[in-house]
């Protein structure tokens, strides 16, 4: 309700500096001064802190619950994990030493105060495996709840949790954060009493998945390199991939426990970088997608991984000419290919080519929403709803800066259709028997809500309120389980703008429950029935019963998702190639490298001189292909020299100056090497003959719609804004620790 009355303060001051102007009548300011005093009365009044039980429909006000304090605006509400029922409110108490928290352990319903011995400068973390134990910045733990701080460190630069109650942390010894490259990271298992080093000459790390990351600053000081854990720091190997320089970073875009995608970037400032696909130890990584779109100035980026359907994920690429594309991958990064053309639209006007197969269908993320363009909302999609992807696109050859649309898919992004024109807002009910959307309207208040049975094929309109509002957003539950949606808003009247949430309970309208007739069998990944390894995809097929489209009846809130799972016959493509093997373009098979054969591999497996024995071939992470071909070749040592023990002070010492050299020229040859045969099994992988379509994805197109995002962008002022490079997760904390645009988003 703050901005009517600061509207009314602007109009007020404006009119009084004028009549000040104009009658030199010094009272105008007086009046300014009053109007002020105004606004803080009713800013008291109106800042409040409200709680619903029942998705919205009603609220009642809390403030008194904590004595009418302010909470700080920064990290204000710390909601603890899952059911815990904790929260933490953090109060501003500007000008004192120390600060207020109020905690609550019954979803909000009571609080308790507590005095903290030190100033918050970052959210409170809470442990995952146990809500009691929270930590705050530099580094001070508590162990019940807030009712006890302890100090456990100084000078803590980031903080983490990890699992089986593992706390990393990275700190400097003597000196401050921003000196990057000399920081050590340590970790503590029983709550900050005993803390060991686990690696030295940090620059940052990050957790991704079961693996612990950490980029290391090289012999010669200027490079640095992943090094992976998979047992939480004990023992370190070296990632096979690029070094980076101090104006790179490395940023984990997506890691699950089997794999992570990484992003390196490329060096000088070209916005775009190459994504990697680990192997199942996080050691070798095949080259997955090059230029891949990251911006340098704001960390965005459009990965994004569909949850509705297995190995899919979609991001966008910035072609040669400067435009932004979108490609997706239906084999875990196998290989990119553009979106389908919907059957329902054309390519729109910007297109320079209209031939079909150069327009396609491009999706807005991130990115788009980052240069302003009118996104509402990111892709949407649920593991429950499968195989349903919901998201606003444009179709031509590149990213179109025209309004978008909302388009549909319904077999995880194979194909697409236009569902609704203009922007919306989206939400997914009832695992995915529902879909709810609201026009986005900046200017007119709404009325109005839309939702789609058959999975956004045809929609349906009703008007929730015979009151409009202006729209300010959807939600529901997470999970999208629920048949209740709530919409937000605020109704104008002269004097206030009132909150609104109207919450629609969808059972009136399916009152049916979904029964056995309602639900058809689906294959997913299928185009061909007639082809036994239809489907097949890393190695098996999976048969989903899902509801038919014509079905206007309730999933509801218990619906499992049933699926048939029948393995595939294996073929070479269901293996990658291990470390010192490469593929030659067309062929499956992985060759030893004729380079590294008297060489020693700079590679060690557990920190430790062992031998890695290795038939050149690697299951695919995930991959759980049974029978059918298998590689059939004699195991072999590879020798190898380790240089990765990151705690290894004699090596690090002794070694750098003798050895580094031919060191990193073998690395460097090494790396190169990979680098083709990871390119060159992504062109093969999987899809054998069609890599034509990988090839696609990085042809020149001659448009500039980049160029013209750009200067969209300058004129909104967000070109050469230094700002932090952050991944979401981390952007919480920016306000304290990450101040360097250099940072590895290790998250
Ligand atoms: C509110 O103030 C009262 C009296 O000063 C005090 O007893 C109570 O603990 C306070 N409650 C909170 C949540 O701060
Ligand atoms: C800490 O400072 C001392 C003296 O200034 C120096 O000798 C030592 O090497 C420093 N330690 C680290 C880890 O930077
Ligand atoms: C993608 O999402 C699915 C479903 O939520 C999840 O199981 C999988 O681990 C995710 N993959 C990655 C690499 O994050
Ligand atoms: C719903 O609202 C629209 C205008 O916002 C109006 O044209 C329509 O008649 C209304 N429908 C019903 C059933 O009231
Ligand atoms: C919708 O909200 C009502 C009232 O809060 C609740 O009883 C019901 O369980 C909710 N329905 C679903 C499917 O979540
Ligand atoms: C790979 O196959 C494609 C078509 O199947 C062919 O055009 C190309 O020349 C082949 N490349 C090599 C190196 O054999």
């Amino acid at each position: 309700s703050t901005t009517l009355f600061c509207e009314l303060i602007s109009i007020w001051s404006f009119m009084s500096f004028i009549s000040y102007l104009l009658f030199n009548d010094i009272s105008a300011c007086y009046c300014f001064f009053f109007l002020l005093c105004c606004l803080s009365f009713f800013l008291s009044l109106y800042c409040s802190l409200c709680l619903s039980e029942d998705y919205g429909r009603s609220f009642k006000d809390v403030t008194d619950l904590i004595n009418n304090t302010f909470i700080s605006t920064d990290f204000g509400i710390a909601i603890g994990p899952e059911n815990s029922g904790k929260v933490i409110l953090t109060g501003d108490i500007s000008g004192s030493t120390g600060s207020r928290i109020f905690l609550s352990s019954d979803f909000g319903n009571s609080f308790m105060p507590s005095d903290l011995p030190f100033n918050p400068r970052m959210q409170i973390i809470y442990n995952p495996q146990n809500p009691n134990v929270l930590v705050a910045n530099d580094l001070w733990l508590s162990e019940n709840f807030g009712g006890h701080w302890t100090k456990i460190h100084d000078t803590v630069c980031v903080v983490k949790w990890g699992t089986d109650h593992t706390l990393f942390f990275s700190t400097n010894l003597n000196g401050s954060c921003s000196e990057r490259g000399v920081l050590v990271l340590k970790k503590t298992t029983d709550y900050g009493r005993t803390a060991v080093m686990i690696a030295e000459k940090l620059y940052s790390f990050g957790l991704g998945g079961r693996f612990l990351f950490a980029s290391i600053m090289t012999g010669t000081g200027m490079m640095r390199m992943i090094h992976v854990s998979a047992d939480q720091g004990e023992e370190w190997n070296m990632a096979q991939l690029p070094p980076v320089g101090h104006e790179q970073f490395y940023s984990i875009l997506a890691a699950s426990d089997e794999m992570v995608y990484m992003h390196v970037d490329e060096p000088g400032d070209t916005g775009f970088g190459t994504i990697y696909v680990s192997d199942d130890r996080g050691l070798v990584y095949s080259k997955s997608l090059e230029r891949h779109l990251y911006t340098s100035t704001g960390g965005d980026n459009d990965f994004t991984n569909i949850t509705s359907l297995r190995g899919v994920f979609m991001t966008s690429v910035l072609a040669d000419d400067g435009s932004v594309q979108t490609v997706v991958t239906f084999n875990q990064g196998g290989e990119w290919v553009p979106l389908k053309k919907p059957e329902n639209s054309e390519c729109d006007s910007t297109a320079i080519d209209k031939d079909k197969v150069r327009c396609s269908l491009h999706i807005h993320a991130s990115y788009s929403i980052s240069m302003k363009l009118n996104v509402p909302m990111l892709p949407l999609t649920e593991p429950s709803a499968v195989g349903l992807i919901i998201a606003h696109g444009s179709v031509g050859d590149a990213i179109s800066v025209l309004t978008p649309d909302v388009y549909v898919s319904d077999d995880g992004g194979y194909t697409w259709l236009r569902a609704l024109t203009g922007p919306h807002h989206y939400a997914i009910l009832d695992s995915g028997g529902l879909l709810v959307a609201v026009e986005q309207n900046l200017n007119a208040p709404i009325a109005q809500v839309k939702f789609s049975t058959d999975e956004g094929q045809c929609w349906h309109t009703y008007n929730f309120t015979t009151e409009p509002l202006y729209f300010t957003g959807l939600a529901s539950e997470p999970g999208a389980r629920s048949m209740n949606v709530s919409i937000w808003g605020y109704r104008d009247n002269i004097f206030t703008q009132n909150w609104v949430s109207i919450t629609i309970d969808f059972k009136e309208l399916l009152t049916r429950d979904c029964g056995d007739d309602d639900y058809v069998q689906w294959l997913a990944h299928s185009d061909d029935i007639s082809d036994p390894n239809d489907g097949c995809m890393l190695g098996y097929k999976e048969r989903f019963r899902r509801l038919r489209k014509d079905s206007v009846c309730m999933n509801g809130h218990e619906y499992a998702i049933t699926k048939q799972h029948t393995p595939c016959p294996c073929t070479l493509d269901d293996f990658l190639c291990d470390f010192g093997y490469y593929r030659n373009e067309n062929s499956s098979v992985c060759l030893e490298q004729a380079e590294l054969k008297d060489h020693d591999l700079e590679f060690c497996i557990h920190g430790k001189k062992e031998h890695l024995q290795t038939n050149g071939y690697r299951k695919i992470p995930g991959d759980k292909c049974e029978g059918g071909r298998q590689p059939e070749r004699r195991e072999t040592d590879m020798s190898e020299k380790c240089i990765s023990n990151l705690i290894d002070r004699q090596l690090q010492e002794d070694g750098t100056p003798s050895h580094s050299a031919p060191i990193i020229a073998t690395l460097i040859a090494i790396l190169l090497i990979s680098c083709v045969a990871g390119g060159l099994f992504v062109k093969k992988y999987i899809c054998g003959g069609s890599w034509h379509l990988t090839f696609w994805c990085f042809c020149r197109f001659l448009v500039h719609r980049y160029s013209v995002l750009q200067h969209n962008a300058e004129a909104n002022g967000i070109e050469g804004v230094d700002e932090p490079l952050d991944t979401d997760v981390a952007r919480s904390a920016k306000n304290t620790f990450h101040e360097d645009s250099d940072e590895d988003l290790l998250d």
